[in-house]
């Protein structure tokens, strides 16, 4: 296709279903589409590396330096993830704890690596940002009272959930046919993947998990006492939390009622992910994808890294 018919293509998908996608985003994703025909990378695929860490492709050695020197506030919370483990799911509860006792105008940044630093300014405190980012690589002024959230999920069912949301963003498609769950699953264990090394993320950010300013849930907890957990996460932030208020937000949060709730932002991503955020919402997905073989090898790679650590995971609830 001629680079200008390109470019006019991108341009109506990017004011229609990309309408909602951070600009940042969009630049290079234009560009990416734009090279499509000259090269076999991707903008996910092709990876910035720091620390050893593998990130997707539009974060830039500038970026790693603003996301270190990133001027905190008292009371900032960081909501940490690797890619599909529940991001959404753990900004929604945080949200339905803080919002009715601030001020109520919006201070939730869906995610601090393409956020915009003049608009994350402007917001009011309690700032909370969404990241993926490593421990390593997110600014740390423990005077500002920062706090960090992070939720892990089991490496099986991340990669699975991670499989179908990232077959379904359309950079894929520009440049090579889908890939088979195989491939994936062979990259995912390489940390060639948009998140990087699932074992280096979890671990890093496990390191801190006695730190007094880090949280460290499991997505598997959640699924098995919603309340239980709200009230954990409510103490953290500051908030004492009756059996009745930790109630209230769980019956909120559940996969159904995020899903059925047409208010949540992230609905308005899912036209140009043509995947949702809310796909099954279980433990145990894994079981449908994973080969014997499969399992064999992901088994050795996941002792190989976790045993000794201290952390592990259920992979039924
Ligand atoms: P599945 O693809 O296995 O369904 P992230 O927000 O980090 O992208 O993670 C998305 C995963 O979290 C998806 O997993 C999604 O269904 C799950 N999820 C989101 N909200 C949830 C909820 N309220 N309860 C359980 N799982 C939820």
């Amino acid at each position: 296709m001629k680079n200008t018919l390109k470019a006019l293509s991108f341009n109506i998908l990017s004011n229609t279903v990309m309408k909602d996608m951070p600009t940042k985003i969009k630049k290079q994703l234009k560009q990416s589409w734009l090279d499509s025909s000259n090269t076999e990378t991707s903008l996910f695929l092709q990876t910035t590396r720091s620390n050893g860490y593998v990130l997707p492709n539009f974060i830039t050695e500038e970026d790693l330096k603003s996301f270190c020197t990133f001027k905190t506030r008292p009371g900032d919370v960081f909501l940490g993830s690797y890619p599909k483990s529940g991001t959404t799911w753990l900004a929604e509860i945080v949200r339905c704890i803080v919002k009715p006792r601030s001020s109520g105008k919006e201070n939730f940044v869906p995610l601090f690596e393409v956020a915009d630093y003049e608009q994350l300014e402007a917001l009011p405190s309690p700032r909370c940002i969404s990241t993926h980012l490593p421990f390593a690589l997110l600014p740390h002024n423990n005077e500002n009272n920062v706090k960090y959230i992070y939720i892990a999920r089991n490496p099986k069912d991340v990669a699975v959930s991670a499989y179908h949301f990232f077959e379904g963003i359309p950079i894929f498609g520009f440049k090579r046919s889908r890939c088979t769950w195989e491939e994936f699953l062979e990259n995912f264990m390489k940390g060639e993947v948009p998140g990087g090394s699932y074992f280096d993320h979890s671990l890093g950010w496990w390191t801190h998990k006695d730190d007094d300013n880090v949280l460290f849930l499991k997505y598997e907890e959640l699924k098995k006492d919603l309340q239980s957990q709200v009230k954990i996460i409510a103490e953290f932030l500051g908030f004492h939390f009756s059996d009745e208020e930790a109630e209230y937000v769980a019956e909120r949060c559940t996969f159904q009622a995020m899903k059925s709730n047409s208010n949540l932002p992230i609905h308005k991503l899912t036209k140009f992910f043509k995947t949702s955020h809310l796909r099954k919402g279980i433990v145990g997905d894994w079981k449908n994808h994973f080969s014997d073989e499969q399992l064999e090898q992901f088994q050795k790679l996941y002792e190989s890294r976790l045993n000794g650590t201290g952390l592990n995971f259920e992979f039924e609830v």
